[in-house]
């Protein structure tokens, strides 16, 4: 995999990780469930930010959270070790590469990795040879094709567009969350359910403006403001008009508006 853009691997970049996991827990994890007792591989797990929730939400499952970044891991390891959770071990590993046998999980968990790999599909085919029969997997993405808002403005289309043609020229996919349905079907998984969960964002609820439109979504594209001026993808001036912009969504009569997709699928 191209590591020339991922999230996570700055102080900032895992606050605003942490910041997005924590608004967003009810819309996407109110319907992530996993029996007492079965074992859950959470692939990419990060800074541990969607491995708290995990972890809180299911107690009796038993969680083994893998990432390729050692960093990432042991503050992933601070996190649950303060939080008091005793279900969940971490493991290094590349999804590529690792040393689980055939059919050692009941479940998999995988949220905003496969946007980051030039070979999602591949990826899939890796983890499903990792689930039992009858096993499940989760995998969450978003679509930044899917961002509109009011005022509406095409400085702050531009500003957005650039994150997704960088982390296109990394390799990754930033539209990727309209493509988790034919992904899954390739890979040969079975009752494949997609559910897009849209953030709808308007004044009169200050904490997703606070917490989603500013510190998740133009946090997220501000971060690449020096990037894309560098590599000529836009000026400075329509950048930075994008991201004023952006912010102007939050305002009293602003709305901003995202889709995340959650699909999950069976292995028979
Ligand atoms: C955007 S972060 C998402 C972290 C976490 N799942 C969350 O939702 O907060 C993507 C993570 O995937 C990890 N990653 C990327 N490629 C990987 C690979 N080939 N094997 C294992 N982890 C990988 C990165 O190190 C990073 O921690």
């Amino acid at each position: 995999m191209n590591n020339a853009y991922v999230h996570g691997y700055d102080p900032r970049e895992n606050l605003r990780l942490q910041d997005q996991a924590s608004t967003l827990v009810e819309l996407l994890h109110s319907d992530t469930f996993y029996p007492a007792e079965s074992r859950v591989l959470e692939v990419g797990c990060g800074v541990g930010a969607q491995t708290i929730i995990l972890a809180q939400k299911n107690p009796k499952a038993l969680f083994t959270s893998i990432d390729i970044s050692e960093s990432s891991l042991t503050e992933a390891k601070k996190k649950v070790e303060s939080k008091g959770f005793s279900n969940v071990r971490f493991q290094r590993g590349n999804i590529f590469n690792l040393s689980f046998g055939p059919e050692s999980f009941d479940h998999v968990f995988v949220c905003f990795v496969l946007e980051h790999l030039s070979n999602p599909l591949e990826a899939i085919a890796v983890l499903k040879k990792l689930i039992r029969p009858g096993g499940t997997i989760t995998v969450v993405e978003g679509d930044h094709g899917s961002t509109y808002f009011y005022p509406d403005s095409e400085a702050a289309h531009k500003a957005i567009q650039c994150q997704v043609e960088l982390q296109k020229r990394g390799g990754g996919n930033a539209l990727i969350g309209r493509e988790l349905f034919p992904l899954l079907i390739k890979a040969g998984f079975e009752s494949v359910r997609v559910s897009p969960r849209m953030v709808y964002v308007d004044s009169s609820k200050p904490e997703l403006v606070e917490g989603f439109t500013k510190k998740t979504f133009t946090a997220m594209i501000e971060a690449v403001r020096n990037q894309a001026i560098e590599a000529g993808i836009i000026d400075r001036l329509t950048f930075d008009k994008g991201i004023k912009d952006l912010y102007r969504t939050t305002e009293s009569d602003g709305v901003f508006c995202y889709t995340f997709f959650k699909a999950f699928a069976e292995k028979q």
